[in-house]
């Protein structure tokens, strides 16, 4: 089985990236060991924090958080980071020709049920015309990524990623400590008869996406005259692995809970990085009006409506949106 570095290198893939993606990966195998562990390792529980979008911090959201932050700074290819857990940006090498936005630990809500979670990542190229460290370096659109993935702990310790060319998932070889390749170029099917969903929140959507949710539920009885299954992990990295193993739709809606915050997912370190995934294994991500990819940053911590996976069920749904 070919290892992560090795399909790297023979992507052609540049050195200092490669450099960037293996400390990612290092953290990241540092935080599935803490995982494992668990209660042993006293990640369990809620801190009295709150990060700067008002959500209160598990300690697994702080360790992951600070144990990406100390390797990354300390990765001479890398000019600055942006997370979930920081208010702003942190600056690191002046000379370092990479950005990496990320979500510490996604799917906090499960960590004390033993359920899915996650690390999601995005890297950037730094811009050599805005200041070093300036927020303003990471309103690059998506489809500017060098490259995304996301680490799902899981049963095994899996990594998605993307350089451009495909999608693969590689599983982690914890007796060698290494990413083994296990699923190369992954494309996803067009139609799917599998969606993900929160459906407590129905009665905030849209009533153009509570109609095409309802018409999935219908299933054979209604206009889709087939037979819809529902799953849902309350874990972005959970959901859209599912997705991109067996195909499916994935939606996270814009609502009307809160109107400062009309959705939930993040877009610089969630909604990029899965569209680039997905993207990139032949599925489509949109955000109800345009390509998440197409999107123009305008704050570090912005939020916006998620749909992607299969190429025509996304279609399906966005032309609901449209009627
Ligand atoms: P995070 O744990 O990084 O804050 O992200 C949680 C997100 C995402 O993982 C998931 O899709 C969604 O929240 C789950 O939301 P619900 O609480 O509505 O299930
Ligand atoms: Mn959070
Ligand atoms: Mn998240
Ligand atoms: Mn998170």
């Amino acid at each position: 089985m070919k290892n992560l570095f090795s399909v790297l290198r023979s992507d052609q893939v540049a050195d200092d990236l490669i450099q960037v993606i293996e400390t990612i990966v290092d953290a990241s195998k540092e935080i599935a060991f803490r995982v494992r562990q668990g209660a042993l390792a006293g990640v369990l529980g809620s801190t009295q924090d709150e990060n700067i979008q008002g959500e209160t911090q598990k300690h697994l959201d702080i360790i992951s958080n600070q144990l990406l932050k100390d390797l990354l700074l300390a990765c001479p290819a890398v000019a600055a980071i942006a997370s979930e857990e920081e208010d702003t940006v942190v600056a690191g090498t002046s000379t370092g020709k990479y950005l990496v936005a990320f979500d510490p630990l996604d799917g906090s809500s499960n960590i004390d049920i033993n359920g899915q979670i996650g690390t999601i990542f995005s890297i950037y190229r730094s811009q050599d015309l805005i200041p070093h460290g300036s927020e303003l370096q990471f309103q690059q659109t998506g489809s500017q990524q060098v490259c995304a993935g996301y680490v799902l702990y899981g049963p095994s310790t899996l990594l998605a990623i993307t350089t451009g060319k495909g999608t693969r998932c590689f599983t982690l070889d914890s007796t060698q400590g290494i990413f083994l390749l296990t699923a190369d170029l992954i494309q996803l099917a067009p139609q799917t008869q599998e969606f993900a969903i929160n459906t407590s929140n129905a009665r905030f959507w849209s009533e153009d996406m509570r109609a095409y949710i309802d018409d999935l539920v219908l299933g054979e009885t209604g206009p889709r005259q087939k037979r819809f299954n529902m799953r849902w992990n309350a874990a972005m990295v959970g959901d859209v692995h599912r997705v991109l193993t067996r195909s499916g739709i994935f939606l996270y809606p814009s609502d009307s809970r809160n109107p400062k915050q009309p959705a939930k997912l993040r877009l610089l370190y969630e909604a990029n990085p899965m569209a680039l995934l997905i993207e990139n294994a032949g599925g489509k991500a949109w955000s109800e009006s345009q390509r998440i990819l197409d999107i123009q940053p305008q704050q570090l911590h912005e939020r916006v409506a998620v749909i992607l996976g299969s190429a025509d069920e996304v279609d399906e749904c966005l032309s609901y949106l449209r009627r």
